[in-house]
């Protein structure tokens, strides 16, 4: 078998070598021509140039792609908005060294205008990074370039490429996307450098700024905080008073990646894996508050905040009802208009996207303390930052009048500094009500963990170590606290035996993988969900409140908040913030409530948690592998927004690394995946198996126990004979039957992203920023395989037709639980 296919690859290699139906040239002369069929190679072989098609369309372009890559992976376009309408094109190196494509009589419809009086030997040469290339001179020393397709390039940036920008003219270079996958023609999103002010990454739609990928800070783009790419790719920003301009290369010279901006506006950079397939590494805008401006100008956006926006300290809304109605544009204004002298002070602000910098002002060389008291002489001056925050900070960074498009980091952001008057920087003035009230419950909860704290002591010293150690202490809007890292208040236990009416059966919310969850309302009215965690990992104190320190700081909108623990002996609380609608299941297979769910609001539910998954997998600092993901833990907040629950527990409680083996095996019967359940390997794409599972139950109202047909099918294995029989839709959950029909495409693709997630093998699943991407349509669907847990006997290409049983392995390892 292994030979024969050797024996067809070589027998293929040898038609394409001797059959002159393609023919690759490493260079071509003036005077000599391409046309189709004939192709440029780069040296190493990576890259060709020719004329191609899209499909079976007439129109025909010039252009650059990867040779060995398929489906063909086009990197640059010459002639992307004039297309020729048949296969007559032809490339001409001319005498002068300008590069012109032909197509019949008449002149070119594409030039590169780069005839050079004193070019004497001009020839075209494809360079392996893919860059075609005009020289002169074969044989002369310096091999003169007179024109480079990296100097105009298309929608994708490689490494080796430069995007610039001319300081004194305002020229700039940028990547502009394609207008449709088949069509390179140039579409509205361009990302390129703003070179105003301190320059920064844009990405505009039409020539308007929609996303900052931000400025330079030393250590990353102010935008992309994000620490991986930082680390796999070596970023070059050059500025000088003539140019500035932006570059990459992979440190690890045997990446193959590539970066694009896509017709939808969004960049994205791919890493090629050993298949030769394209990952995903990262995408951008990653959130709402990605979107330029999306609070108003003096305004903070924070994803872990609901709502989002907020005024910076000193500021208010502009108009309180429109802010009310959340209708940020309007933004915020000062309470205390500045005082234009020294009076004059600054709120630190840490962890932060810097604002737009394209009205800014900078210095190299000036210390924080000089670039404050700089800004103090300008009145207009009413923001100040570091330029490069690396070895604790240096260079400055000014901003003038409305403080545009901050927004807090999840991670990786950096300290600003806010000018207000005076009287603002004494904290309790000029505070917002919200602001207040947080401070008061806060002081409330400090005085009350004093005072018993203060008995505990008192009654004796027998308690030796740990409560010295334990830090108290509460979030607020505190304007110094320490970067990223968030204290989580521990409660006393008989703060929450209030709260729980002594954990009252009537209070009872559910049983969670972890133990019993009960509502409770704190003496301020804050209603709560506790979570008694019944079987103790052994840990110690301290280990334990490092550990929910861990996931307390994993803050993102589609994740349940965690707002403290309580320790008492061997009794483990952890406090959340309370979901009024409940979990999924509580409505998709309620018969009553079944119909109350959109199928607008199925399919946000799904993105939500699709969006979570991927910040516990990749964005947030650890990597967390939840493990127990299934649609009683997927809670609904009163907007009916999905919320993870219970993620990083069993990483507290499984002992963990990131792709694992463990003995015991957190999960739960209908949501494991095969390897998980079989042989307790767990990855990421466990939980994607999960993920897959929730989205077709979610679609069709039906548990993956359930059966089906008198096939004793599953629900995966009833999605997948549909599948099959062409009959998808049919899976849809009836009473939701109305509100489908609008969307049919977006629940096909729901349905054909399930069954990507649920097949057998960890590796043919997606992982979950492909999934984010194919929810929102933007990448294309691969054909799912059979999922696990199915007896072969459908749409069975490989003809082995043993039932699998793996649905009793798994019940069986679950009791060993
Ligand atoms: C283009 O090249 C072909 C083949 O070398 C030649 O016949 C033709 O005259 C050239 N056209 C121009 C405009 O140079
Ligand atoms: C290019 O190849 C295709 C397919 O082999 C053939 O139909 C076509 O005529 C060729 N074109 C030229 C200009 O040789
Ligand atoms: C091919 O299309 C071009 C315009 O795209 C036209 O000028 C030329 O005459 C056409 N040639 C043939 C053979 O139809
Ligand atoms: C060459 O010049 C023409 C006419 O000025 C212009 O339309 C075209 O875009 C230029 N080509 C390139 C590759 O810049
Ligand atoms: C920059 O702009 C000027 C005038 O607008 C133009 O003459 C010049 O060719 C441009 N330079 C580049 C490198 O595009
Ligand atoms: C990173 O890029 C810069 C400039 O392009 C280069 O000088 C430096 O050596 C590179 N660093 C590494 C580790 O490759
Ligand atoms: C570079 O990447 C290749 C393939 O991914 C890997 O085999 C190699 O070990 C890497 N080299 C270094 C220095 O990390
Ligand atoms: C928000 O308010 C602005 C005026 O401040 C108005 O133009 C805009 O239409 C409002 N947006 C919405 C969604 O109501
Ligand atoms: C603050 O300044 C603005 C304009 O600079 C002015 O219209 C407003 O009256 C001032 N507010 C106070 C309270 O002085
Ligand atoms: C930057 O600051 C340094 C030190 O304060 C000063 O010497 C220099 O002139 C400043 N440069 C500019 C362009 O203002
Ligand atoms: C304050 O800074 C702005 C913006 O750089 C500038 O236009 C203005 O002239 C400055 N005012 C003073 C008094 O220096």
């Amino acid at each position: 078998m292994e030979s024969f296919k050797v024996l067809v690859v070589c027998t293929l290699l040898i038609l394409f070598y001797f059959i002159p139906i393609c023919n690759t040239l490493n260079s071509i002369d003036q005077g000599q021509s391409l046309k189709e069929n004939e192709t440029l190679v780069s040296e190493d072989g990576a890259f060709e140039a020719g004329f191609f098609n899209f499909g079976d369309s007439n129109r025909q372009y010039f252009g650059i792609w990867y040779k060995d890559i398929s489906p063909r992976t086009i990197v640059w376009v010459a002639n992307r908005d004039t297309p020729i309408e048949n296969s007559s094109g032809v490339l001409n190196v001319t005498d002068g060294g300008n590069l012109v494509i032909l197509a019949g009589t008449g002149p070119p419809i594409w030039s590169s205008n780069s005839t050079s009086r004193t070019a004497k030997k001009p020839f075209l040469q494809l360079l392996d990074t893919a860059s075609l290339v005009v020289k002169d001179g074969r044989n002369s020393p310096q091999n003169l370039i007179l024109w480079q397709s990296f100097d105009i390039p298309g929608d994708t940036f490689l490494p080796g490429m430069k995007l610039r920008a001319n300081m004194a003219s305002g020229n700039y270079t940028s990547l502009i996307c394609w207008r449709d996958t088949q069509d390179p023609a140039m579409g509205l999103y361009a990302y390129r450098i703003d070179p105003h002010g301190y320059p920064q990454m844009v990405i505009t739609k039409g020539g308007t700024l929609i996303y900052r990928v931000g400025s330079w800070n030393g250590n990353m783009l102010s935008g992309v905080p994000s620490e991986s790419l930082y680390k796999t790719f070596n970023s070059s920003f050059e500025l000088n008073d003539q140019e500035v301009s932006y570059g990459y290369e992979p440190f690890n010279k045997s990446i193959v990646s590539r970066y694009m901006v896509t017709t939808s506006g969004q960049i994205q950079r791919f890493i090629l894996d050993q298949t030769k397939t394209w990952q995903l590494f990262f995408a951008g805008p990653v959130d709402q508050c990605d979107n330029y401006a999306f609070c108003g100008s003096n305004s903070n956006c924070d994803v872990s905040n609901s709502p989002q926006c907020d005024c910076l300290q000193g500021f208010a809304p502009k108009s309180q009802e429109k802010w009310s109605a959340q209708n940020w544009s309007g933004g915020c204004v000062r309470n205390v208009n500045l005082s234009c002298d020294s009076r004059d002070g600054f709120l630190k602000f840490s962890g932060m996207k810097i604002p737009d910098t394209s009205k800014s002002w900078y210095n190299r060389s000036m210390s924080l303390e000089d670039c404050k008291s700089f800004c103090l002489k300008n009145c207009s001056c009413t923001a100040c930052a570091n330029l490069d925050v690396r070895h604790s900070g240096s260079g400055c960074l000014l901003w003038f009048n409305d403080i545009v498009d901050v927004r807090k980091q999840t991670s990786g952001g950096q300290d600003l500094y806010i000018r207000v008057a005076a009287s603002e920087l004494d904290n309790n003035k000029g505070l917002s009500k919200k602001q207040l009230a947080g401070i008061l419950v806060g002081c409330s909860l400090f005085i009350i963990v004093m005072v018993i704290l203060g008995i505990v002591m008192h009654r004796k010293n027998k308690l030796k170590k740990s409560n010295m150690n334990q830090q108290i202490s509460w979030k607020n809007h505190s304007i110094d606290k320490e970067k990223e890292d968030i204290d989580i208040p521990l409660y006393d236990l008989s703060t929450i035996a209030i709260a729980t009416s002594h954990f009252s059966i009537n209070k009872k919310l559910g049983e969670g993988g972890f133990g019993p969850v009960y509502k409770g309302t704190l003496t301020n009215g804050q209603e709560i969900a506790v979570k008694r965690l019944s079987h103790s990992s052994g840990q110690g104190t301290n280990e334990f409140i490092n550990e929910v320190k861990l996931i307390a700081n994993l803050q993102h909108r589609n994740l349940v908040k965690l707002l403290g623990c309580c320790i008492h002996g061997d009794e483990r609380l952890l406090i959340y913030e309370f979901m009024p609608n409940r979990s999924l299941d509580c409505f998709i297979f309620d018969q009553a409530k079944r119909s109350l769910l959109h199928w607008d609001q199925r399919f946000q539910i799904i993105r939500g948690i699709a969006r979570g998954l991927l910040y516990l997998h990749q964005d947030s600092r650890l990597r967390i592998i939840h493990r127990d993901l299934k649609t009683s833990n997927i809670l609904l907040d009163q907007n009916m927004n999905s919320k993870i629950s219970d993620f990083g527990l069993a990483r507290t409680f499984g002992g963990d690394q990131v792709v694992g083996k463990t003995k015991r095996i957190v999960g739960t019967y209908g949501y494991i995946s095969p390897e998980y359940a079989a042989r307790g390997n767990f990855s990421v794409k466990s939980d994607v198996f999960s993920f897959g599972v929730i989205v077709l139950e979610t679609i069709s109202g039906h548990k993956n126990r359930e059966y089906f047909d008198d096939n004793d099918l599953n629900l995966l294995g009833h999605a997948w004979r549909l599948w099959c029989e062409e009959r998808p839709l049919e899976l849809i959950d009836e009473s939701v039957a109305d509100s489908v029909a609008v969307a049919e495409p977006e629940v096909l693709r729901c349905i054909h992203i399930g069954l990507l997630c649920v097949q057998e093998r960890p590796e043919d699943r997606p992982d979950m920023s492909a999934i984010v991407l194919m929810l929102n349509g933007e990448k294309p669907l691969a054909r799912p395989r059979e999922p696990a847990f199915y007896p072969h006997q459908f749409c069975s290409s490989t003809g082995n037709c043993a039932v699998n049983s793996a649905n009793e392995i798994s019940i069986t390892l679950l009791d060993a639980r």
